[in-house]
């Protein structure tokens, strides 16, 4: 339980650090400074404000510290070329390294400027909010929004080392906390039936839930396995695609609300009931499934239906523009069991629209 994990990617091969990952990454930042190598870290304002204390406690001097404002509009080509001419700037080499402290955002746009600066520099993940910490830290995806919608542009790039410290929870937004609960779940979902009945006999776990470091590593237990067989997401069925249960929907609603309006964990969230009433009206999974997703949810204060109408043709519009489709057609990840996920494709779109209606579209 104390050893880091290992995401065996062969000569990329990283540790996720969990239990002693403050002593871990005050080692390393220790030891990139006894090599002379320059390094900074991202962060926006928010925990710029409430967690510097941290970061001078790990190693990082104050000059070393980049802080951009907080949320979605930050993963933009704005703040990449920002940060890009902030290093050229300070003239950093190719020997020098680039750390995120934040949560998904700061971590997708991070990782991106290591992964093109000077075509390439190191890179490390100290994710700080739940979502980052089970998803968006580990496997390498990295990039930006474009107006035209959301990651059009970024780049596969693998961090160096993961420090997951469930500590930084305490001060995250309980509404935030939820929204990381949503990828748990749709992990137990897809891959792990006993992570699932753990979370309902839990009920809703907080910040300082014994259970949650377990909890946490399970998840990144699930992710690396997947991203270790298909790193590029190019499986033909099944893959790293399946990490994606719910969010067909999710980025339909997104997209269709105008983002802002729901977290992306809350989208999730009425996404996963979605793709298990699917799984349910394909005949793949028990109708029990869908009131259990339910009140696993509800328990964690997520949404299961949608704060206020959203057309059926924007949703199904925004669905189709979705990138994860192939060929044209409407790809979903859907339920054979819990805990066993599968690719679908060739769904109606009568199907989808009658799904959509209960959820209270119009
Ligand atoms: N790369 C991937 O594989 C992957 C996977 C899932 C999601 N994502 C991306 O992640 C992003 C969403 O990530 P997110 O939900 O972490 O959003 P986020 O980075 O905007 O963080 C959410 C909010 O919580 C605050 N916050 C984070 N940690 C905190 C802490 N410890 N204390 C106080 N405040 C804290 C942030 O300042 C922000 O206001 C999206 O852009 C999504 O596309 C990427």
């Amino acid at each position: 339980m104390n050893e880091a994990l290992t995401v065996a990617l062969g000569d990329r091969a990283y540790p996720i650090h969990f239990t002693d990952s403050k002593a871990a990454l005050r080692q390393c930042v220790a030891e990139l400074k006894e090599a002379k190598r320059e390094i900074r870290v991202l962060t926006d304002a928010n925990l710029h404000k409430c967690q510097s204390d941290y970061l001078q406690a790990v190693g990082f001097a104050k000059e070393e510290i980049l802080s951009l404002p907080a949320g979605e509009p930050t993963k933009s080509i704005e703040s990449y070329a920002e940060t890009l001419r902030c290093l050229a700037h300070e003239n950093l080499n190719r020997d020098s390294a680039l750390f995120a402290f934040g949560g998904g955002v700061i971590g997708d746009l991070a990782g991106f400027v290591a992964a093109s600066y000077l075509r390439g520099i190191d890179f490390y993940q100290i994710p700080t909010s739940l979502l980052a910490m089970v998803d968006s830290s580990v496997g390498g995806k990295t990039g930006i929004n474009l107006p035209e919608g959301k990651n059009l542009v970024g780049a596969f790039w693998q961090p160096k080392a993961v420090f997951i410290d469930t500590g930084l929870l305490q001060s995250l937004p309980t509404r935030e906390f939820a929204a990381g609960m949503a990828e748990i779940v749709k992990y137990g979902l897809l891959a792990d039936r006993t992570l699932f009945e753990e979370l309902e006999s839990l009920g809703a776990p907080n910040p300082e839930s014994k259970a949650l470091p377990a909890i946490i590593r399970r998840c990144c237990e699930i992710k690396a396995h997947i991203v270790v067989n298909d790193e590029t997401e190019t499986a033909a069925s099944g893959g790293r695609a399946l990490l994606n249960l719910g969010h067909t929907f999710a980025h339909a609603i997104e997209n269709a609300a105008g983002y802002g309006d729901y977290l992306h964990g809350e989208a999730v969230a009425i996404g996963l009931v979605l793709a298990t009433q699917l799984s349910v009206n394909l005949g793949q999974l028990e109708v029990a499934w869908t009131d259990r997703v339910i009140e696993l949810l509800q328990a964690n204060a997520l949404p299961v239906r949608l704060k206020s109408a959203l057309t059926i043709s924007d949703l199904v519009t925004a669905m189709q523009r979705d990138k994860k489709n192939r060929s044209g057609n409407l790809r979903f990840v859907t339920l054979k069991a819990a805990g066993e996920a599968i690719t679908t494709d060739g769904v109606e779109t009568a199907l989808i629209e009658a799904l959509w209606q209960g959820v209270g579209a119009a």
